[in-house]
């Protein structure tokens, strides 16, 4: 029995160090964004897989379908991490696990209190979506300190930070790729983003809640595409919109008032801003992919059916369904033995451009 369990083991593990966090699914991993996270030579600079998890003597106890999982969502109302923590919970629980999901309001201390309640109760492993990435570090001192394997989601720490415990790791996207596909799906228009042709493409800037690296690189990266492509670009605001659709609202109505037919492009950092962008545009009479192009990030079902409407230009999907697998994934990875060497810790799911194009693929 011992013998078999060793094989099966060692034949998961295996398959796990090839694929990264098991692998399997639709989903890829990628080398990680060398602004966060430098590889190391263990890491060859490529995949992102577990890096020694060879079984010793001292055999780890099996992943326990029906061990107990604490969740840490940041804060429950938020249109993507709804989606998100939803699938999180159903291949949890499809799985045999027990599983406790809690809301961290948006409030670090209150989630750090989350984490040490999970802790005392013993839980077998985490997975915790960081209110603050600035409170990565503290977050997983305490985690090491109790010994608790531990995935991170939707916020990525730094690679010095999760280098600390090798019982961690990170599942999300690379944001900058967002960020580039986003520009792409505007330089994919008939003119470029340059609407009235005075050579430069003139945007605003919705933006996420900035201490989030989401946030930081889709704004950089989907105008380093523009430019990247030759293309001139004007600024003409960047307003926080913290991920929420009424701010995206009343920051484009703001934004239409004073720039007016100025702004060509509605740069939103997700689609939930962009889909209160999009009413500010219609009460103002524009009309988008016309006289004004809008894109999002995340494919949540709103924005989907705006684009197959043609009231968005495009929006990304990010994609809950597959980084929740890939999630658990690396969870069960990390119960049976998996460790991480420093710089290859960042494990991601692509996106993917969604226009009217492909948007049924992305629907229902
Ligand atoms: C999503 C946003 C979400 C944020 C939460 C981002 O990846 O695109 O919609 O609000 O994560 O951290």
């Amino acid at each position: 029995m011992k013998k078999l369990f060793a094989f099966v083991l060692s034949t998961a593990m295996l398959f796990s160090l090839l694929t990264g966090c098991g692998g399997g699914g639709a989903s890829s991993s990628q080398p990680a964004p060398s602004s966060s996270a430098p590889q190391s030579e263990a890491s060859g600079g490529s995949e992102a897989a577990p890096a020694s998890s060879a079984p010793e003597e001292s055999t780890p106890e099996a992943a326990p379908a029906g061990g107990t999982i604490g969740v840490c969502i940041y804060k429950f109302d938020d249109a993507f991490m709804t989606t998100y923590r939803n699938a999180l919970q159903k291949i949890l629980e499809d799985k045999g696990y027990t599983v406790t999901v809690v809301d961290g309001n948006n409030d670090q201390a209150k989630q750090n209190e989350q984490i040490n309640t999970f802790i005392t109760q013993g839980v077998d492993a985490l997975i915790i979506n960081p209110v603050m990435t600035s409170a990565a570090a503290t977050i997983i001192d305490t985690v090491k300190t109790a010994d608790i394997p531990t995935v991170l989601i939707n916020r990525e720490p730094t690679a010095d930070e999760m280098a600390a415990y090798d019982k961690l790791v990170y599942v999300g996207c690379d944001a900058a790729q967002s960020g580039t596909f986003q520009g792409e799906l505007i330089l994919e228009t008939a003119n470029k983003g340059d609407i009235n042709g005075d050579g430069k493409v003139s945007y605003i800037m919705i933006q996420g809640d900035p201490e989030n690296i989401d946030a930081k690189l889709r704004t950089e990266y989907s105008v380093k595409a523009l430019t990247d492509a030759g293309m001139e670009v004007e600024q003409l605001n960047l307003t926080r919109g913290d991920w929420d659709r009424e701010k995206g609202q009343t920051i484009c109505a703001n934004d239409l008032a004073q720039f007016g037919d100025q702004i060509e492009v509605v740069f939103c950092n997700n689609d939930d801003m962009a889909v209160g962008a999009l009413q500010s545009i219609q009460s103002a009479g524009r009309k988008v992919n016309e006289d004004i192009y809008l894109v999002g990030v995340d494919a949540l079902d709103a924005a989907l059916n705006e684009v197959k409407a043609g009231n968005m230009t495009g929006t990304v999907l990010n994609d809950a369904n597959g980084q929740a697998a890939k999630a658990v994934e690396c969870m069960e990875g990390l119960l049976a033995g998996d460790t991480y060497a420093a710089g290859s810790q960042s494990v991601y799911v692509d996106y993917v451009k969604v226009t009217p194009a492909n948007v049924a693929d992305f629907m229902g």
